[in-house]
């Protein structure tokens, strides 16, 4: 009872409270702030997470303008039915070349943190086309016009080096070839050694089976990429942190 009545004392006296107030906001704030400086420390290294080549990255643009994230989350979290159901919980390291990242926080559909590899690319195809043609109770819309909006790779490069400005490691090779990646990687018959050098395990083949090179395939090539990135057999938490 006597803590009530010095909170008393606070509540009512205005010029008090104010300077309470303050001072609580502000070990808040710290508390908050402080650690943004040692993010650098913060997030554990794990082999295999590399950026997005410049196709995955237009098509995670292409997620982002349609608005995938309203309905789908990427986050895995570390419990028992979301790990039996999704895979192993995202790790920080996943997601530190997203920005902004897509953790989301609604799902109306399933997590997509871990789909690369899940579905053949005609699944995806036919999923994105028409939905209800492979999951008859699906409340998903449809997006094949996304099969018909062929993409110039006019603006790649300053895309890539934007990302390179908000802190993604892409080398000074990485955005001379951007567009020569963007190309390459839909193509089967484009020699992808420079692309694989560039960005190891990189899928390289015609996503959407069209001849062009359409938002089909830049979106079709980002899921396929999600949650792939670390081999999870040889995966081990560093057991400092
Ligand atoms: C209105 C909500 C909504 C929006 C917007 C939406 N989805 Fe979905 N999505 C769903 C639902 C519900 C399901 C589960 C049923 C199904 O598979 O169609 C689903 C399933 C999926 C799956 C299969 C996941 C799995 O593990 O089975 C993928 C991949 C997917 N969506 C991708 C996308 C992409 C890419 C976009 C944006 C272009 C998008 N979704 C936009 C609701 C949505």
């Amino acid at each position: 009872m006597q803590i009530l009545a010095k909170h008393k004392m606070l509540e009512r006296n205005a010029t008090l409270l104010l300077v309470f107030s303050f001072i609580v906001v502000t070990i808040g704030g710290l508390v908050q702030i402080t650690p943004l400086f040692y993010l650098e420390n913060t997030i554990e290294k794990v082999e295999g997470v590399r950026p997005y080549t410049p196709l995955e990255l237009a098509g995670r643009d292409i997620y982002v303008r349609e608005g995938c994230y309203v309905c789908h989350s990427q986050m895995i979290r570390p419990m028992r039915d979301e790990v039996e159901r999704y895979g192993h919980y995202s790790l920080a390291a996943e997601s530190m070349y997203d920005h902004p990242f897509q953790w989301g926080s609604k799902r109306t559909g399933p997590d997509l943190a871990r789909v690369g590899g899940r579905y053949s690319d005609e699944w995806h195809l036919d999923h994105l086309r028409d939905p209800r043609s492979v999951v008859p109770e699906s409340i998903m819309p449809a997006y094949g016009f996304l099969a018909d909006r062929v993409i110039e790779p006019a603006y790649v490069q300053q895309r890539v080096s934007t990302e390179a400005m908000v802190g993604t490691p892409y080398s000074d090779g990485m955005l001379a070839a951007a567009v020569a990646d963007f190309r390459a990687q839909a193509d089967p018959d484009a020699d992808a050694q420079g692309l694989l050098e560039r960005y190891p395990g990189a899928q390289q083949r015609n996503f959407d089976r069209q001849p062009q090179l359409t938002e089909m395939d830049a979106l079709i090539a980002y899921l396929q990429v999600l949650g792939t990135m670390v081999d999870f057999s040889t995966f081990e938490p560093d057991p400092a942190r």
